[in-house]
């Protein structure tokens, strides 16, 4: 797997595998089958939040796997209803335990709450962090607009930005603005939530280089400076397609070519005001 080693993100101190397993609506001897099935494939970047109700499984799995703590990056995500400090640390001691570690890489705020202390919360997310329990702290589903206050204003060290990115979703001021401050962008629904497979467009560029479209999808992303993927896969054979994805070699006709697909296709919306991005 030396191929997924060389390809890690730096960011805020840790080295984040390029591409991961993605663990939304997957629970129990699913889950933990699932994530097993990764570990022995390569995969060395798991993603999981509170909220999906697998960390258990995953703990399990990683426990079962015999893959060396130091070769394995675990993201989490406090939920948005758990942005109190007081609730932050509680859903941090549960979700550490669910998982059996003694530390996770990267805890994340997994979506923004309608009235949130951003000084607060900072607060306590940087103290899990210099007391060594989250090697690394994040977000996801942040706009311009907060990112600009955790980073500008409260001076977070922000480890990514975990948002919605794929060929039809263009993202194209919030990739500038993290570009700008240098925070990698985790890709989630890499693959639009499975619908990238049935695009004729990228089943086209795929046969020219014996691939499929997801892998043609997810290779786009995984060829742009700073952003990482995580493609959710419970069945083996797409797990390890999607690690074969790294091989793939698109040339500029792909890229034109995916350029020209609609760039409006969001699958979530955190739904928020101002305008997402
Ligand atoms: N921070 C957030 O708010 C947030 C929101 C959404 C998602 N996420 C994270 O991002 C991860 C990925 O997003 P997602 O699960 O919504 O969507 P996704 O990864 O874009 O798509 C997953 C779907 O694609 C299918 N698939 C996977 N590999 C494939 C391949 N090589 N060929 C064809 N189909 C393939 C999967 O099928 P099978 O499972 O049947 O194999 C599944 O149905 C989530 O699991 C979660 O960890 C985070």
């Amino acid at each position: 797997m030396e191929h997924l080693h060389t390809q890690d993100l730096q960011a805020d101190g840790i080295s984040l595998p390029r591409l991961g397993l993605g663990t939304f609506r997957m629970q129990g001897e699913t889950c933990r089958t699932a994530v097993e099935s990764a570990l022995e494939l390569g995969y060395r970047h798991l993603d999981t939040a509170e909220m999906y109700g697998n960390e258990e499984a995953i703990g399990a799995a990683i426990a079962a796997s015999g893959v060396a703590r130091k070769d394995l990056h675990v993201t989490t995500k406090v939920w948005n209803e758990n942005l109190a400090p007081d609730a932050i640390r509680r859903a941090f001691d549960a979700s550490l335990k669910k998982l059996r570690l003694d530390q996770v890489d990267l805890y994340l705020v997994h979506w923004p709450a309608p009235k949130m202390n951003l000084p607060a919360m900072f607060e306590a997310l940087m103290k899990l962090k210099e007391a060594g329990r989250t090697r690394a702290i994040g977000v996801a589903n942040f706009n311009i607009a907060l990112l600009k206050t955790v980073v500008e204003d409260i001076g977070a060290p922000i480890a990514c930005n975990q948002v919605e990115y794929h060929v039809m979703l263009a993202q194209t001021r919030l990739r500038q603005y993290l570009t700008a401050k240098s925070i990698p962008l985790v890709a989630y629904c890499p693959l639009a939530q499975g619908r990238v497979a049935s695009d004729p467009d990228l089943a086209a560029i795929g046969r020219k280089h014996n691939a499929t479209a997801a892998q043609v999808a997810l290779k786009w992303l995984l060829d742009q400076d700073g952003v990482a993927a995580i493609p959710k896969a419970s069945r083996r054979e797409s797990q390890q397609a999607n690690l074969d994805a790294l091989k793939v070699k698109l040339d500029d006709a792909d890229r034109k070519a995916i350029a020209a697909l609609p760039k409006d296709r969001r699958c979530v919306n955190p739904g928020f005001a101002p305008a997402w991005d």
